[in-house]
């Protein structure tokens, strides 16, 4: 039986259709849901074309809607890509080990409150870093702080912009974000990478 998959997401959602293009035929995993806080968000038009159930939540601080939406459709593996608020507390906990979040840097920096979008991309180009990247990690109570399950390099470019920057992150992600999906699908359970994948420019 394929791992049943929810993808939580706020807006555009490419990081969605990279996981829906990269398991199209699989017999490993599937994603069954996608819940957004927003009813416009694009994603969900996405999660439709594929003919994904797509949910817009009435009050994405209400848990039980959540749970409610997650136990209907047995799902037993969340992702966050690109969801913007703050996940109800008893969701995580309902979810603990079995949500992962994605995020556009190399946490343990550059991550936190207010590091989301062209923020993040900002701030690492103001540090003067060479490089950034991709990371997942397991979703608990904090801020972009669970453990670190996968990371992806990219360098970081003379003349880069937020915007060019943040494109070279886009792309790796969507080679990250399938790869710990499906590892997490053999394994039953998010599991770390042992090594970073490494991308070029
Ligand atoms: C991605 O950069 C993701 O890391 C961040 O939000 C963005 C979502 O992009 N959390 P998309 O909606 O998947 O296109």
């Amino acid at each position: 039986m394929p791992l049943r998959l929810a993808v939580c997401v706020s807006g555009r959602g490419s990081n969605l259709v990279a996981l829906l293009r990269a398991l199209a035929g699989s017999a490993l995993a599937r994603v069954v849901l996608v819940l957004s806080n927003r009813a416009d968000a694009p994603a969900l038009e996405r999660a439709r074309e594929w003919g994904v159930k797509a949910v817009s939540l009435a009050n994405p601080r209400d848990g039980a809607e959540w749970l409610r939406h997650l136990h209907g459709e047995q799902v037993e593996l969340v992702v966050l890509a690109g969801y913007l608020k703050l996940v109800p507390a008893e969701v995580i906990a309902a979810y603990r080990d079995r949500m992962v979040n994605i995020h556009p840097a190399l946490l343990p920096e550059f991550g936190g409150p207010g590091m989301y979008g062209h923020h993040v991309h900002e701030a690492v180009l103001r540090s003067g870093v060479g490089f950034s990247g991709a990371t997942i990690h397991l979703v608990d109570e904090e801020y972009d702080r669970g453990a670190i399950l996968a990371q992806a390099r990219v360098p970081v470019l003379p003349g880069d912009t937020p915007d060019s920057l943040a494109a070279r992150v886009l792309k790796a992600e969507h080679l990250l974000l399938p790869v710990v999906v499906l590892k997490a699908a053999e394994a039953g359970r998010p599991v770390p990478l042992p090594e970073p994948l490494e991308l070029p420019a």
